[in-house]
């Protein structure tokens, strides 16, 4: 609507207003004034920038400062700070990991293995295991898989071995797996040196000594300071090997008290002069002796006639005296087998005898009345 010119605006097109004359007006006035164009800075605001500049300043300095604190820091955190204050963190973690794996192992050993090797290793249905000599060499990683893995026949070759298989790549499979087994040969080869805290299998807690109200701990087996004598005969590949009279075993007291009356020779001299001598029966079964008290003559020499019913199982007597010295030792016989052993003449007193193998199968030997 307001853009259909009106009536006035006719008018006015027609009728311009007269506009009085009006002077110049000066430039200045439309600009603005002369402070608005300084382009020097006022003292105050010189002051403001070279505050604002020196914190910029410090705060660069700062920020280079904690940067190269950081990079420093986490060099040695990395690394390890020198002279072996701390260690490298990948080798802190690789040592957490194997404490785990050795107390991971600890409990799968007193749950599957003690039981037939002891609960320290010392043997019992199966051999020992905690020997330093046995440990340095004879029981390395690789060993002690494949024993896991093939079961008690890779041992000594013996197919009715009571050794199961424990690894689930083994043939018939076991109940470990490859973790499992690693764990194993951790606790085994973990060293006598390092004390480690036994962890609760399901809780993976401290387990807490109910009778003085710590921590229980455990420690390893193998001595790191271990060294054979140069001399000594490796330790034999098959365990029973160790325990043969007159083989590698040590040459000492016991070998050469055992071989005169060892049941190796029938011609012996004890067998011909003792013809009329009492004859002792023994036999073993399920891993123990049968007859825990034998009784023999003094002063003369007998036999031991000694049955071995255990299928798979080495067996022998060996006769100690008061001193632990052994006076006798018979050939291990693997069983179902029978031995007659040739004891030389003893003096009237009680022997505790044992089997060589299996140091918990004990019984008392009385001589003379
Ligand atoms: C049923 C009893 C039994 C159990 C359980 C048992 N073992 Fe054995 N172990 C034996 C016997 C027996 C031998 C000897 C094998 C042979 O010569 O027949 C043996 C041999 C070994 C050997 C080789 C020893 C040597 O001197 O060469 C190792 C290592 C071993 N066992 C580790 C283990 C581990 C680890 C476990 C637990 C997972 C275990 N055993 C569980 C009975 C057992």
């Amino acid at each position: 609507m307001t853009d259909q010119p009106g009536p006035r605006d006719d008018a006015q097109e027609r009728l311009p207003a007269p506009r009085p004359a009006s002077a110049p007006v000066p430039a200045q006035r439309f600009s603005a004034p002369p402070s608005a164009h300084r382009n020097d800075l006022t003292p105050e605001r010189t002051g403001r920038i070279v505050r604002q500049s020196a914190n910029a300043r410090w705060l660069g300095f700062l920020a280079v400062t904690v940067t190269s604190l950081f990079i420093i820091g986490y060099y040695f955190y990395e690394l390890g700070v020198p002279g072996g204050l701390t260690e490298p963190r990948l080798e802190q973690a690789a040592d957490d990991q194997q404490v785990t794996a050795v107390q991971r192992g600890y409990n799968l050993y007193e749950a599957n293995c003690a039981q037939c090797h002891g609960v320290n290793g010392e043997g019992g249905k199966g051999p020992t295991l905690n020997r330093q000599d046995k440990l340095f060499a004879h029981l390395n990683p690789d060993y002690i898989r494949n024993v896991l893995t093939v079961g008690g026949r890779y041992v000594c070759g013996n197919p009715k071995s009571i050794m199961p298989v424990w690894s689930n790549q083994g043939n018939p499979p076991g109940p470990l797996n490859y973790k499992q087994i690693d764990y194993l040969i951790a606790f085994l080869r973990a060293e006598k040196t390092t004390t480690y805290t036994v962890l609760d299998p399901s809780l993976n807690e401290p387990v807490i000594d109910p009778a003085t109200g710590k921590e229980k701990t455990f420690t390893g087996w193998v001595d790191p300071n271990y060294k054979p004598d140069p001399g000594a005969t490796p330790f034999p590949d098959c365990w029973t090997d160790e325990f043969k009279t007159g083989g590698s075993a040590s040459p000492g007291a016991s070998g050469a008290a055992a071989s005169p009356g060892a049941s190796g020779a029938p011609a012996s001299p004890a067998a011909s002069g003792g013809g009329s001598g009492a004859v002792v029966q023994e036999a073993a079964l399920n891993v123990a002796f049968v007859n825990g008290t034998l009784k023999a003559p003094a002063d003369t020499a007998f036999q031991i006639e000694f049955d071995n019913q255990d299928a798979g199982q080495p067996h022998n007597i060996e006769i100690k005296d008061a001193s632990g010295a052994a006076v006798f030792k018979g050939d291990l016989i693997v069983g179902p087998a029978k031995a007659t052993y040739e004891v030389p003449a003893l003096k009237a007193g009680t022997y505790p005898f044992q089997c060589t193998v299996h140091p918990n199968m004990t019984g008392t030997l009385t001589v003379g009345s």
